[in-house]
């Protein structure tokens, strides 16, 4: 169902759907971050460009062609640049060892891309790198101010301490937090937030 299309057809409009600024939880965390970076689920650019300007050099992945060449003209109309790659996260191999950030915001998949993903994932992170995640939480499911109605989509704390048994949780909770981010996010919301450390 959530597939390219779906996508595609998200983020037809001249509108930002998540809005131009960062999600404030990654800004807060940001000075953790270490690039390269590479940004899962990247979308329309709002995240990545805002670490291009704190210097950082970032790849943004995502399955959107629409929402990505969305992303080039914001980081363009900010001065800066970002990679991206079009890919679809169900197939995508990460360089190993390369990364000194992973970046997930939102970025809401299937168990069954994640158990292949995420073992990637912590193995294209450097020694000492860092994953930050924020995604809807499962008590999500009975709101209406953002998040796929699919509890498999849907995060926990336990889901992600067994998905990433090889970081270290720096901070690992269940919050509910106003979360007001273009048109698709809009108001309080249960989140699941993350940051884990490679080892190293
Ligand atoms: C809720 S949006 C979040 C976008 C962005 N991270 C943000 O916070 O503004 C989810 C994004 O995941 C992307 N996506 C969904 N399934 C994907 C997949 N299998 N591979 C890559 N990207 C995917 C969508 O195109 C969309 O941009």
């Amino acid at each position: 169902m959530f597939d390219e299309t779906f996508w595609n057809n998200r983020y037809a409009g001249d509108e930002y759907v998540y809005g131009t600024e960062p999600n404030s939880f990654l800004v807060e965390h940001s000075h953790l971050l270490a690039g390269p970076v590479l940004s899962l689920s990247e979308g329309e650019g709002r995240n990545g460009v805002f670490l291009a300007t704190r210097g950082l050099d970032v790849l943004g992945v995502d399955i959107s062609m629409v929402a990505l060449e969305k992303a080039k003209a914001l980081a363009q109309s900010r001065g800066v640049t970002i990679k991206t790659a079009l890919a679809d996260l169900a197939t995508y191999t990460p360089e190993e060892n390369h990364f000194g950030s992973v970046v997930s915001i939102f970025a809401h998949l299937p168990s069954a891309v994640r158990q292949r993903l995420y073992p990637l994932i912590e193995r294209s992170l450097k020694p000492g790198g860092t994953i930050i995640l924020e995604s809807y939480s499962d008590k999500q499911l009975s709101r209406d101010t953002g998040g796929p109605k699919d509890a498999d989509l849907l995060m926990t704390v336990d889901k992600i301490r067994r998905e990433f048994p090889n970081l270290e949780p720096v901070l690992l909770r269940e919050v509910e937090r106003d979360i007001t981010e273009g048109g698709a996010h809009s108001g309080l919301g249960f989140v699941i937030q993350f940051i884990g450390r490679k080892k190293g």
